[in-house]
């Protein structure tokens, strides 16, 4: 029996909201811009939105530090403008899926400011409060993924509190009941306005080593590497008890009917799988980044494909993700030519796959001057800011590519006036015309959007360079064969005497190929990827 809830037969696209439609000319994003560039997702073919946060906060993380987890920032609007967002998206049938916070608050959160009041304040232990080591110092060598120790004493009462990120992100105490049922009801006053799920940010860290070990060193560590890797993040974070608190939230959820809990979770497979809960009572969609840490060869990626099929509970169902706001952009990390097998690769594995906005245009990365940099992380830790990553959505040749009237927050890239949505759209050659044909293919093809996954083995000289693979259901079986390499390569297709199958291509990254009949030999061009579909030779 298929498979047929939206978040699994669907694709989600994240918007980043700073830079995505400017309306009220400050160079910044807004929700309105989001309302108005609706008709764009709903053209390209996806099915829901994830919105980056947009609530209440002094920016210090550009509102991943959240003040008031009710309130939209002024900077993108009010509560009726998202309940008006919210609105058109139905009425185009997309789902809207928020970002919710609940690890850290910022220090401007009330509950923040009450706990941080006095040691006997009755909000104290919703925070994360230690004494200072005998020495004075930090209570423990954990330390902060945006740089520095993760801990910051408080001159008054002479506690420090811990923070995974900046001083201004305090994190919250999970183990606390009082904690969990504020954010319960946080979940429920989205869900009441209509929100149809959460990606939930760095849930891996919710809960802490109750005895708040130091972490172990990480004997792989490397100069290049952020200063937080100098530890394996083994007491810090990923901590058994953190499974119960997720399932809290996914009940949560399960009131309002089938709406989807995603959770951000970088850990290797075997850890990762673990978040879909034994029972499947926890995450619905544990973020799957393998994709954007693994090197881009085709020996690779189908190994890690395959590990992670293998890996996966039953019944859990498999999502891709290819990029987002805090990592490399694909276009940047594999060219432009190889951007288009990623896109093959994304919208036809077996699974939910994310798009980044910008992708379907191949944004790469704009480089920013030292006077226009944002990032809090880059100016404790230069060269690992993710400005690069973040700039303006193009939309047209106009002035600031249609993102704004103003000059915008971040710069565009220098080739914004070929690539922009308007420019692509009608070009059959374009990325953007391959992502919509790729996502309209997975649409149309349930052997893609719901159907089993299976690698095709290759003689052993091909399989370094291409990836094969077959989707199927019912009658229908697709193969997929991606090119990684830059020299043309001929795959032979006879490789079952007893199937008697021949091809056909349904979609090539190549303009042009679509409908053509193959041999018993497929010759991929260099970076070409194919969809073939198998005819039962009479
Ligand atoms: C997540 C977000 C990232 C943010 C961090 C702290 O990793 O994706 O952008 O800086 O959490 O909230």
């Amino acid at each position: 029996m298929p498979e047929t809830i939206w978040w699994k037969t669907g694709t989600v696209y994240q918007v980043y909201p700073r830079s995505f439609q400017d309306t009220n000319g400050d160079g910044v994003g807004d929700l309105p811009g989001i309302t108005a560039r609706l008709e764009h997702l709903a053209w390209l073919g996806v099915d829901a939105v994830w919105i980056s946060p947009f609530y209440r906060s002094p920016m210090a993380d550009f509102g991943y530090d959240v003040a008031d987890y009710r309130a939209v920032d002024p900077l993108f609007g009010t509560l009726e403008d998202f309940d008006a967002l919210i609105a058109e998206a139905h009425r185009r049938k997309l789902k809207v899926i928020l970002d919710f916070v609940p690890n850290h608050s910022s220090i401007a959160h009330p509950w923040f400011v009450e706990s941080r009041a006095s040691r006997e304040n009755p909000k104290r232990d919703w925070y994360l409060w230690r004494d200072p080591a005998p020495d004075g110092g930090p209570p423990n060598n954990w330390l902060s993924n945006f740089g520095g120790p993760a801990w910051t004493r408080d001159e008054a009462s002479g506690q420090y509190y811990y923070h995974a990120f900046l001083a201004e992100q305090p994190d919250l105490n999970w183990r606390n009941p009082e904690v969990r049922a504020a954010m319960h009801d946080v979940l429920r006053f989205w869900l009441e306005r209509g929100v149809d799920g959460f990606r939930v940010d760095v849930i891996w860290h919710l809960i802490k080593d109750e005895g708040f070990r130091d972490n172990p060193q990480n004997p792989d560590f490397a100069p290049h590497q952020p200063g937080i890797n100098r530890f394996s993040q083994v007491y810090s974070c990923d901590r058994p008890e953190v499974i119960e608190v997720i399932s809290g939230m996914r009940a949560v959820l399960r009131e309002f009917g089938e709406r989807v809990l995603i959770g951000e979770i970088y850990l290797p497979v075997e850890r990762l799988v673990t978040y879909y809960g034994p029972d499947l009572e926890a995450a619905d969609l544990p973020f799957n980044f393998q994709l954007l840490e693994t090197p881009w060869q085709a020996d690779a990626v189908a190994a890690l494909v395959a590990e992670y099929e293998a890996a996966l509970p039953e019944g859990g169902w498999p999502n891709w993700v290819l990029g987002n706001h805090d990592r490399p952009r694909i276009a940047a990390r594999v060219g432009d030519a190889q951007a288009r097998v990623a896109a093959m690769l994304l919208l036809t594995l077996r699974g939910t796959p994310t798009l980044y906005y910008g992708d379907e245009i191949g944004l790469g990365h704009v480089p920013i001057p030292p006077d226009r940099v944002q990032d809090p992380w880059e100016r404790n830790e230069p060269g690992h800011g993710r400005d690069p990553v973040r700039t303006p959505m193009q939309w047209d040749d106009s002035r600031h590519a249609g993102f704004s009237a103003v000059e915008p927050w971040l710069p565009q890239t220098e080739d914004a006036e070929r690539r922009n949505v308007d420019a692509m759209r009608d070009d059959s050659r374009s990325i953007l015309t391959l992502y919509r044909r790729l996502l309209s293919l997975r649409r149309d093809h349930p052997a893609l959007s719901v159907g089993g996954w299976r690698s095709v083995p290759l003689p052993p000289s091909l399989a370094t360079e291409v990836f094969a693979y077959e989707r199927f259901e019912g009658d229908e079986t697709l193969r997929i064969l991606l090119n990684f390499g830059s020299a043309e390569r001929s795959i032979p297709l006879e490789d079952d005497a007893a199937k008697q199958e021949t091809w056909s291509v349904l979609l090539s990254t190549r303009p042009g190929r679509a409908g053509e009949a193959t041999g018993n030999v497929l010759h991929l061009s260099p970076d070409e990827g194919v969809v073939l579909r198998a005819h039962p030779s009479s």
